[in-house]
């Protein structure tokens, strides 16, 4: 065994390389005897002969069922604080007509947050009541869209939009019932939470201007108010972000009790999953149980009626879901050397390519495995230094772990989809790798950087696979150019 020294300190020396962990996997990922990865019964390198690399392969059954746990558990545990649950579906996270219908199918209700957005779920059939319309700076023209199809809610997310959801309420002759986004102040990521009398963001009401602006809705006869709205951060593990935001909207709810009803609190999303082994994510009937304690403490201590909870989970639902297949192109090994002291006696890290370089007492090898996509299919990487994991999905092997970095193709250099993990290190130009819980954020994040199309989505189940949403092809992307055309001479 050799721990590489450039490994950070959360990435465990593995004991197999081959193993697929079953908290980040999707849980029909296996492996064949042959030891190729098969997801749903479809072995990696069929769906790569027929859809080719990169390409979002989506567990359905993994989706669906995550989707039934989420409701079912917390269906279970507001019902026994006397309560019930409405769980929306983060669209934002992955949203295609097929998805959406899984997520209806599933009793869930769906959160879009555009008209594009709106316009799948309503492709898929939602009915309008079932579907709830966010955003900070929505148009007038969605804002028409959603009210004249009976969205079931709006989140008015500043003062401005109050006027124009009831004016295109007052048109279309409906009530329109709305919640209001707070920004309460506190914001939670991973394990930590910050809480402050008002945070720096774009999103939401400050708590303390929340009363005026509630009373001023509820002067609308055009708006129904539902109640308050919270959304404190993404790939939360810990409850207590979630806590503290619902003591500070409860005492607002009880507050506006006395000048009318409010049958609604609103938590949103934002449950962590697993990217990498080491990750810890609650399991969503912990996490149910945790919510149901919370309110029905908060209500209790008021002297109130716990209110209907409603939830947004997107990520939870979606991204474990899915893997991305790529192909490998290029491998190098980059000699690292780390202590070395420049000219302004600070100490750096220098780095060559294998074989060229010098090597110093600390140096160490990190090898670089380029593949046929990158940033432009999944972002989260570059854009806030999200990690994940890595597998070859071709094969197994038995040879000793080399210490990896997977880089896009894109040019950039920070286009790193899996800052680091171990493979084994006979990994070849030409294998294939498998980026697990990669669902989230991920397609809907992606971009045409370099020209390149947008790959696949190929949904997998019980042996069969299906694309639900087409790749780009080049000709896609020349389709929208109208160079040609318009050219002057
Ligand atoms: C208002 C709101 N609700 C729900 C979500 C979904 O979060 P997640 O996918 O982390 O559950 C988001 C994500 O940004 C959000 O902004």
């Amino acid at each position: 065994m050799s721990v590489n020294s450039l490994a950070p300190s959360w990435l465990p020396y593995p004991d197999d390389a081959n193993a697929l962990a079953h908290t980040v996997w999707s849980k029909n990922a296996t492996r064949s005897d042959n030891g190729e990865l098969v997801i749903a019964g479809v072995a990696a390198s069929d769906i790569v002969e027929k859809f080719g690399t990169p390409v979002y392969v989506l567990d359905e059954d993994d989706a669906r069922s995550r989707a039934i746990a989420i409701r079912e558990s917390f269906d279970a545990a507001l019902a026994s604080v006397g309560s019930s649950a409405k769980v929306y579906y983060a669209g934002k996270a992955f949203l295609s007509i097929q998805v959406a219908k899984w997520m209806l199918d599933a009793g869930l209700n769906i959160d879009v947050c555009s008209g594009g957005e709106l316009a799948v779920a309503l492709a898929a059939g939602a009915p309008g009541a079932r579907l709830g319309l966010h955003g900070n700076n929505k148009s007038q023209a969605e804002i028409d869209r959603a009210v004249s199809i009976g969205i079931g809610a709006i989140v008015i997310d500043s003062i401005i939009e109050i006027a124009r959801v009831a004016d295109a309420a007052s048109r279309f002759g409906r009530v329109q019932p709305v919640r209001l986004r707070i920004n309460s102040g506190v914001h939670a990521h991973t394990h930590e939470f910050l809480a402050t009398a008002r945070e720096d963001q774009k999103f939401g009401i400050p708590l303390s201007d929340a009363a005026d602006v509630v009373r001023l809705i509820r002067s609308h006869d055009s708006l129904e108010f539902l109640g308050l709205h919270s959304h404190i951060g993404s790939q939360i593990f810990e409850s207590e972000g979630f806590a503290e935001a619902a003591r500070r909207l409860f005492a607002l709810h009880a507050e506006l009790l006395a000048d009318g009803p409010v049958p609604e609190l609103n938590l949103g999303g934002g449950f962590g999953i697993a990217y990498t082994s080491v990750d810890d994510a609650l399991p969503v009937d912990e996490i149910a149980i945790r919510f149901a304690e919370i309110v029905s403490t908060g209500a209790a201590a008021l002297g109130i009626p716990v209110p209907v909870i409603a939830i947004e989970p997107g990520r939870a639902i979606i991204g474990p879901s899915t893997t991305t297949l790529y192909t490998v192109g290029t491998i190098k090994d980059v000699l690292v050397t780390e202590g070395e002291v420049d000219g302004a006696g600070e100490r750096v890290s220098t780095s060559s390519t294998s074989g060229g370089g010098e090597t110093g007492e600390t140096s160490a090898i990190r090898k670089y495995v380029s593949i046929d996509g990158g940033m432009s299919d999944n972002v989260r990487p570059s854009l806030y230094g999200a990690d994940y994991s890595v597998r070859i999905a071709n094969r197994t092997s038995t040879a000793e772990p080399a210490l990896v970095r997977i880089a896009g193709k894109h040019c950039e250099s920070g286009d790193i989809v899996v800052h680091a993990d171990y493979l084994p290190g006979d990994i070849t130009p030409g294998d294939l790798v498998g980026i697990p819980a990669t669902g989230a954020y991920c397609w809907s994040m992606a971009s045409n950087y370099n020209y390149l199309g947008r790959p696949p989505v190929v949904a997998v189940r019980n042996g069969e696979a299906r694309v639900i949403v087409r790749g780009e092809t080049e000709a896609d992307l020349l389709r929208r150019d109208t160079g040609l055309e318009t050219e002057t001479r």
